[in-house]
């Protein structure tokens, strides 16, 4: 049995390609006899093992059959060959070669949004020595082999009900541990019909848009905001509208440009997403009295709020709505890990049916196990004792960053919004107090991700601020960041020790 191999790809490949091809020349006639695995290694000067690897995937392919006692012959009939692929001739509708394919106004914009934000959180790019990248967890404060107990209990007994697929709203179990954690610690008086379970919030501001917003609509933003909410009220095609934040929250314009009144409102009042200030109660109060005069709704993310280190919480506005126009969105992404993708709604009732009817044509639900494993995680306490431990442990960290932050930058810098969540806003100015040009450009150099504040404004300050998230470094690599950060930007900000000088240092 004459033939060459062609050095491409593993040997057992190769082997399986050349027999392959005799075969179809039928060189090798259908029915015949292949030479056994000891034989063609020997012929071949090859293991038998790549032989074998080589018989298998013909077997497997239907190109040979096995017979007992006769070892493997060639099938009597051929399996169909695949086509070959059709790439050169196939033109995607209305589109010239190469060029890109006629998307959707909505596709469009997309793209677009994608291709100017570097959509994505990229995690690709060099590690700086220390990252304080922000809306990072505690990876390691997690209770992680627990968790794997519960998943792997979940798993052995799962039942067909639990493998087959879930109710687009989410599993009763998980929904009705929501209700009950709501209700005593967000002061949310909500019931388990009121709660879909999402694929984290981002999924939840999807949803949400899909079912209320209409190109050319308006919403109210933040101004600063967080983008991953910008990103989609912009895919949806509507106007965006700023409502400037001060040190007591997000304020509604008094008058807005134009006739139309917005549809909604997107807040981050527990920790307002990028400068950490809570929205008071006043606020609160007048947010609430507008959208009820308005008819607007208003999405309150309430993303990082468990984490909170000195006074009291507010309640949730959901808690305090009374008249149905307030739209919840609750993730574990910051309580647990982000990859887990689970997150949660909580909705007027005149809601749950479009946004559930919405959740099952995104992806008919998400997943169960997981589901149940969280249900069970809240259920049993673990959750509450993993909060309260990585609370302390999180609030030492906080500590550290504040004082090395005072330590290296005295009155040069001021931190904002530290009494809760996992990242401090910090304000840095020069010795001569103008603001510093490219800090996170500068600090990268020096090993240190820092993240600017000016991607998160419509029209960006003047003022430079970094974003310093420490939720998953230890004590140590904080204290070493902000020493190198300090040292990076010495020439302009002339950042030596400063030792207790207090004036500017301000917690908020
Ligand atoms: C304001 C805000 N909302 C929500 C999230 C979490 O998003 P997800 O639940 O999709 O992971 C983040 C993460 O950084 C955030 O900063």
């Amino acid at each position: 049995m004459p033939f060459a191999l062609d050095d491409a790809g593993p040997l057992y490949q190769q082997v399986y390609r050349a027999l392959r091809s005799e075969i179809l020349a039928q060189s090798l006639a259908p029915g015949a006899r292949l030479p056994s695995t000891r034989a063609l290694a020997a012929h071949l000067g090859v293991s038998r093992n790549v032989a074998m690897l080589a018989y298998e995937q013909l077997l497997g392919e239907g190109y040979a059959q096995a017979r007992t006692g006769s070892g493997t012959i060639v099938a009597p009939a051929l399996p169909e060959e695949w086509p070959a692929p059709r790439a050169k001739t196939l033109r995607l509708a209305g589109s010239a070669r190469g060029a890109e394919p006629r998307l959707s106004r909505a596709g469009a914009r997309t793209l677009a949004i994608a291709r100017g934000a570097r959509l994505g959180w990229d995690i690709r790019g060099p590690r700086p020595a220390v990252d304080f990248r922000f809306g990072r967890p505690a990876f390691g404060d997690f209770p992680h082999a627990l968790w794997c107990r519960l998943l792997g209990r979940r798993a052995r007994k799962a039942s067909r009900r639990d493998l087959d697929y879930g109710p687009p709203e989410g599993r009763l179990e998980l929904r009705e541990a929501l209700a009950d954690r709501l209700r005593r610690f967000r002061g949310i008086d909500t019931t388990p019909e009121r709660i879909v379970v999402v694929n984290g919030s981002q999924q939840a501001l999807d949803l949400v848009a899909r079912v209320l917003l209409d190109p050319g609509d308006r919403v109210l933003i933040e101004e600063p905001h967080y983008l991953g909410a910008r990103w989609v009220f912009a895919a949806a095609g509507v106007e965006l509208l700023a409502a400037p934040v001060d040190g007591d929250g997000m304020r509604v314009p008094r008058r807005l440009p134009g006739q139309k009144p917005p549809r909604l409102a997107y807040v981050t009042p527990s920790h307002q997403f990028p400068t950490g200030v809570v929205l008071t109660l006043g606020r609160r109060l007048e947010l609430l009295d507008w959208a009820a005069r308005t008819g607007a709704f208003v999405v309150e993310d309430d993303y990082d709020s468990e984490y909170r280190y000195a006074g009291r919480r507010l309640q949730a506005l959901a808690g305090i709505d009374g008249e149905g126009h307030v739209i919840y969105v609750g993730t574990f992404s910051k309580l647990m890990f982000p990859a887990l993708r689970l997150g949660y709604l909580v909705l007027p009732e005149s809601l749950v049916a479009p946004v559930v009817a919405a959740k099952a044509l995104a992806d008919t639900g998400s997943p169960v196990l997981e589901q149940l494993t969280l249900a069970d995680f809240i259920r049993e306490g673990h959750f509450e004792r993993h909060l309260n431990r990585s609370r302390v442990r999180i609030g030492a960290r906080r500590e550290t960053l504040l004082a090395a932050i005072h330590e290296y930058f005295g009155d040069r810098a001021e931190a904002s919004g530290a009494a809760t969540g996992l990242h401090v806003l910090t304000w840095i100015r020069s010795r001569d107090g103008r603001p510093i040009t490219s800090v996170a450009r500068t600090a990268l150099a020096a090993g240190v991700g820092v993240y600017s504040v000016a991607a998160y404004y419509l029209r960006p300050p003047r003022r430079s601020g970094v974003l310093l998230g420490y939720g998953p470094l230890s004590e140590r690599q904080i204290r070493d960041g902000v020493a190198r950060l300090a040292a990076a930007l010495g020439g302009e900000a002339g950042m030596a020790r400063t030792g207790g000088q207090r004036s500017g240092w301000r917690k908020r």
